[in-house]
């Protein structure tokens, strides 16, 4: 197979240090990839939102499928662009088209999904500023915290709790009427506030079945025992050990069965990762979000637990025999301890070198922000290296992690000592 992948993280590296591993793969190209998916694939300079700069590579490099990273493409129609060209439509691409992608690009209308096929999830309501009345009315009936979405894509920052009403009036009006994100919270959805402790579920499906992935937990906040500002993701663990087969019977049940039939019923194909955002209250799951795509960290943790040939998988999807193709994990935990740049998720400095990789034994270093100035690996976002360690048990595996971070060096680095403290 002649892949393209598109993104440039954490995921991405993952990925590509997977389908790398397949005896199917003939050549595989990342745009815009970074300083890791290089050593697995060719980076090609392509913004994966450049949809007529994607085709022209994917017709000149006879490339026969896309894998989406990212949920923007997505959203943005990628899978339906290349549906809708004579000369792209053979070209599988892995992820959903845009309608199906609006479960993670509208939480408006991953509610009313969820509402319609009866799926577990906080009770809400969605508010204009045509109707930013009854939103602070709504506000009024509800007990705090408050927990306010922006409705569309956010860059992951769309999602505001508060304790006050009077906070929490002041941000409604801020999205609604100030477009505070821009055209993403011209609507807003209010929810319930629900209390327990959060997981990431992962399935892929051709549409019609599906297989799950592993599960994982990650680390969001920037400060130890979870506090401080929201990042992208800090670290994730593999499995989840509350997650056990009498909850997972409940995920699959109430939550993973219902959305694909949903999806099935609603006429609206799917062909990817579904990321299931869930929160376990009282050993009962709800859904918090749906994504469109693998989960970063998660996927640094997910990836390498995953024995069965990715792009088996992937070849399954695009040819709706997935229920043909075996998934099986490797029975290691695994864990990732993301290393950002000094400053995140404020502002920060890239271009710093970073020292150490290749005296890294243990684990296995993801890239989620470099860049390469000859042989000299850079620092290029705000989250840097996600360093993944397997082990017999999670702290065995977070102790590999631990041990190979503090061998890697650049300015102003800086990592949660306390990944997996809630679960171990
Ligand atoms: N780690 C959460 C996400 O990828 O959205």
């Amino acid at each position: 197979m002649r892949v393209l992948l598109l993104g440039s993280g954490g995921r991405e590296h993952a990925l590509s240090w997977k389908m790398a591993q397949s005896s199917m793969l003939e050549e595989l190209f990342i745009a815009p990839g970074n300083a890791g998916t290089k050593q697995h694939g060719k980076n090609v300079n392509i913004n994966p939102t450049d949809f007529e700069g994607i085709k022209k590579f994917v017709l000149e490099n006879n490339v026969n499928m896309v894998v989406v990273g990212p949920e923007e493409p997505l959203v943005k129609g990628i899978h339906d662009f290349f549906l809708a060209d004579e000369l792209l439509k053979k070209v599988a691409v892995i992820g959903p088209t845009k309608e199906a992608a609006q479960l993670e690009g509208s939480k408006d209308y991953a509610k009313q999904f969820m509402h319609r096929h009866n799926i577990p999830t906080a009770k809400y309501a969605t508010f204009t500023k045509d109707t930013l009345e009854q939103g602070y009315k709504f506000l009024e009936s509800m007990n705090p915290p408050f927990v306010l979405k922006a409705d569309g894509l956010a860059a992951g920052k769309g999602v505001l709790i508060l304790d006050n009403l009077k906070e929490a009036k002041a941000e409604l009006k801020n999205m609604l009427a100030d477009a505070k994100f821009g055209e993403a919270s011209s609507r807003v959805v209010i929810e319930q506030f629900l209390k327990g402790l959060e997981l990431s579920v992962f399935v892929i499906t051709d549409g019609d079945s599906y297989k799950r992935l592993p599960e994982a937990k990650d680390y969001k906040r920037i400060g130890e025992g979870d506090t401080g500002l929201m990042t992208g993701g800090m670290g994730a663990v593999s499995p989840v050990p509350f997650a056990d087969p009498v909850f997972m019977d409940k995920v699959q049940n109430q939550i993973i069965i219902p959305t694909i039939k949903g999806l099935r019923h609603d006429n609206i194909p799917y062909k990817g990762f579904i990321f299931f955002g869930l929160i376990n209250v009282k050993n009962e799951p709800y859904v918090i979000e749906y994504n469109c795509r693998l989960g970063d960290p998660e996927s640094e943790v997910i990836i390498p637990r995953l024995k069965s040939d990715l792009l088996d998988l992937f070849e399954g999807v695009a040819s709706n025999t997935l229920s043909e193709r075996d998934v099986q994990f490797v029975d290691k935990c695994a864990t990732t301890v993301m290393m950002v740049a000094g400053g995140y998720p404020g502002e920060y400095k890239k271009g710093k070198q970073i020292y150490g990789l290749n005296t890294i034994t243990d684990s296995i270093v993801f890239h989620a922000g470099t860049s390469s100035d000859g042989p000299a690996v850079l620092s290029a976002g705000g989250r840097v290296l996600a360093i993944t360690s397997y082990g017999k048990n999670i702290q065995i595996a977070l102790a590999k992690s631990y041990e190979s971070a503090a061998k890697i060096e650049f300015e102003g680095a800086n990592y949660r000592k306390d990944i997996g403290f809630d679960v171990v």
